[in-house]
């Protein structure tokens, strides 16, 4: 992949307006992609989960969820802000960008059939993703937010921003896999 590729499969990558930052999350995106042998023919195999049937392929959900919170962050801002909460929109959206890094290297494709890959076990994804992460040199908020976004940081601090795309990824991740619905 190249880095004007990963910039149309993640447009919402010219939403961070921190020059640095934004070049080092196409680096984050570009290492996992290497890691986890994605490319562009075989990227939309890349799942969000094998545990639950889903809607939507991997790159659908992390799209889904920065929509969703630059969505929530514009229009509430304001309120955040007069509550005193302290909130970064380029740590917002690069963190709900790569939120799932890991993801691409949990899952792997075996025989052209997507499975777990071999350390998934070792290495789920909030690890994994927070690890290629400070490799690449992101700020340790970033690091900190892919870390603590999922029941591994049940018992963490959190920041305003790893609190919030914490909080949008798992209400989209429910929508596509349960679809909200009672069953019967
Ligand atoms: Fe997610």
């Amino acid at each position: 992949m190249t880095r004007d590729e990963m910039l149309q499969l993640f447009p919402e990558l010219n939403e961070i307006k921190d020059r640095a930052l934004r070049e080092l999350s196409v680096d984050a995106f570009l290492l996992a992609f290497d890691r986890g042998g994605w490319n562009a023919e075989n990227i939309a195999m890349a799942p969000v989960t094998l545990n639950w049937d889903c809607s939507c392929n991997l790159v659908e959900h992390i799209r889904k969820v920065t929509q969703a919170c630059m969505a929530q962050f514009d229009l509430l801002e304001k309120f955040y802000k007069a509550n005193g909460v302290v909130f970064e929109r380029d740590i917002v959206v690069s963190g709900a960008l790569l939120h799932d890094l890991g993801k691409f290297t949990e899952f792997a494709l075996k025989d052209g059939k997507v499975a777990h890959s071999d350390n998934s076990f070792l290495m789920r994804h909030p690890l994994a993703g927070a690890i290629m992460a400070a490799e690449t040199g992101l700020p340790d908020k970033i690091v900190h937010l892919i870390a603590t976004h999922s029941f591994e940081g049940d018992k963490s601090n959190q920041t305003a921003e790893s609190y919030f795309v914490r909080t949008i990824d798992d209400f989209v991740f429910k929508c596509t896999v349960f679809g909200l619905r009672k069953k019967g």
